[in-house]
Order: structure tokens, then sequence, then C-alpha cells
């Protein structure tokens, strides 16, 4: 008889991911509260066939060299997947899959919050009340902007970007969009969207969402340059991965009025934040939230067992990466 196969989870998962895990083989789940650092990552994994892994771990050649030649699947709980040298693993023919899909909709529903947030000025409105300033209501107290016939430039039209331009239409906002490639033209219409370049784009956008992926390409398109091509009204919503964006170009351009406001809610060197942001009013920042409901985190777990089952039974992923 084979010994079950092991699998390493990095950091705790819900007990719903927990079970289907247990049927799969022997699982180990990291007893620490916080990120394992690589060392111990390296050292948690010897011997694994399957890794159940989180944003924050770096999976690469010293990994899979570390979990040795029975690896056989790394199963990131996320869309992004940034985070791993997925070509270094697919040649040691190791599966790498990841969770699209499930969470869509929370991360579409944060980027609204966010968009709302900075733009009616809710976190400056909040600190004003806790820290007991004197205030009434007049005409002129607090004023935001509104989103109605404004236009929403998203920037990565995929399944967040079009969750978030549905929700854009709701709030009667126009959509433009740009990325590395162009959606069908039924995509188009139902969004009714056009394709911009990212020139035309920035050119004309009042709020500027990023929900492209984390890659060679994209690491800081929003940069000192792109900053100074936004309209000087914009706002600028990340809730993608931190390094989309140059953040000390950003803290530049909000301190010098060349965008009016940014909602944050990842950073190039979580769990750091640039200082000079936290102390800016027209800021917005929440700690990586985008999918941090009840409902999702808990499909998320969900689906990431079940790619470790699937590859362990010998049927193949359910959500394989293959950049
Ligand atoms: C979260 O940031 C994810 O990629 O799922
Ligand atoms: C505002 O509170 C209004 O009543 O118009």
């Amino acid at each position: 008889m084979h010994s079950p196969a092991r699998i390493v989870v990095t950091r705790d998962v819900p007990d719903a991911a927990l079970k289907v895990l247990h049927d799969a083989g022997d699982v180990r789940v990291s007893g620490e509260d916080r990120p394992l650092r690589p060392e111990e990552l390296r050292e948690a994994v010897a011997g694994a066939s399957a890794v159940v892994t989180m944003l924050h771990d770096r999976i690469d050649n010293a990994f899979a060299e570390a979990a040795g030649p029975g690896l056989r699947v790394v199963s990131n709980v996320a869309v992004g997947y940034d985070n791993i040298d997925v070509p270094a693993l697919r040649a040691r023919e190791v599966v790498v899959t990841n969770t699209p899909g499930v969470l869509t909709d929370a991360t579409a529903d944060l980027t609204f919050g966010l968009l709302l947030a900075v733009t009616r000025r809710l976190g400056e409105a909040e600190r004003l009340l806790r820290a007991g300033t004197p205030w009434s209501f007049h005409l002129g107290f607090m004023l935001g902007t509104g989103l109605q016939d404004k236009t929403l430039g998203i920037v990565g039209l995929g399944q967040i970007g079009q969750a978030v331009a549905r929700r854009a239409l709701a709030f009667g906002m126009r959509i433009a969009y740009t990325g590395r490639k162009r959606v069908t033209e039924d995509v188009e219409k139902a969004l009714d969207t056009t394709y911009l370049t990212m020139d035309e784009l920035l050119r004309e956008a009042d709020v500027v969402s990023l929900h492209c992926p984390l890659t060679p390409a994209t690491r800081h398109l929003i940069n000192a340059e792109t900053l100074r091509a936004m309209k000087p009204g914009a706002f600028l919503v990340n809730t993608t991965r931190g390094p989309v964006v140059d953040e000390p170009a950003l803290a530049e351009a909000l301190a010098g009025g060349v965008i009016a406001g940014a909602a944050l809610d990842v950073f190039e060197k979580e769990p750091e934040v640039e200082p000079r942001l936290l102390t800016m009013e027209n800021v917005v920042v929440t700690p990586h939230l985008g999918s941090a409901t009840v409902e999702t985190r808990t499909e998320m777990a969900l689906l990431a067992a079940r790619n470790v089952a699937s590859v362990l039974a010998g049927n193949g992923p359910l959500n394989e990466v293959r950049a």
C-alpha cells in the first residue's frame, strides 16, 4: 500500500476546505498565525505531494527543490499568481492552480466601495466625526465628486473588470477600457463600453480602476508619467496588485495635486504602506480585503482544495494556470 499523499497548507484555511483535503491525503497545516518565512516554507514542504499556498508565499525553483520530486500540485488560494514562477514549476511537471470566478463579485464590490469612499470623502468624514470636530450641515460642507455621467476607465476588462463595469453602469457612469486584449463585441455592447489606448483612457477617465494582473508588462504601469497624463480631478482605484502602481510616485502626484485622490487595497511592499499616503485625507486605504467575505473566502479555499484532490486522484486540475 502507498502511504497517503502529504498535503501541506501554508496558512490556515476554513474547515470546509480542510475536510476536502483530509479526504485526499495526510494534511499538515502551518501552526503560525503569520506568513511563513522562505526558509520555514521550504522546511514545511519537504516531501509534499501538494501544497496549498497563499499570495504571500514565494513559489520558485528553490521551493520546488525543497519539496522534492514527489511534488505534483501547487494550489494558490487566490486568482492572482504573480507569487509563483509558473514556467519553473511547469518545467518540473508540477501543476499550478488558482481560484478564478468565486471572488469576482466580492472584489468588484470592494472596488466600488473604495470608489465611493474616495469620491465622497467617507474616510475623511469618519475621521472628522470620530475626532469630535464641530460641524453643521451647510451647502459647501465636505463636498465630494458625483459619479453620474463621469467616465470610469477600466484597465483590464477581465472577469473582475467586467463586474466593476456592471456596477458602474448602475451608477450612471460611462465605461471605457484598455488592456492587453479586447473583449468580444458582445461584451463591449453589453457594457456599453469602448476600447481605448492607455493614453486615451488616462486622458478621458474621471476614475481609473486597475484590474490587470501583475506581470513584467504591468509593473509600475501607473508611474509619474502616466499619473501626469490623468485628468487633474481624476481618482485612482487599485484592487489588483500593489506593484502595478509606483507608490512613491503616487504619493508625489497626490501631494502636488496632479490627481484628486486614490483608493488602494493593495500595496507595493505589503504589509507596508508608503507613509506619506497615510497622512493624506484624499487617500483611502484598506488592507488587501478584495475577496474578504466569509462566503468568498470559503469558496476560494474549497476550490483550492478541490484542485488538490482532483490532481491527486489523477483527474487533472479544475483551474490550471499555464502562463
Ligand atoms: C487576491 O488578491 C487574489 O488574487 O485572489
Ligand atoms: C439632505 O440631507 C437633504 O435633506 O437634502
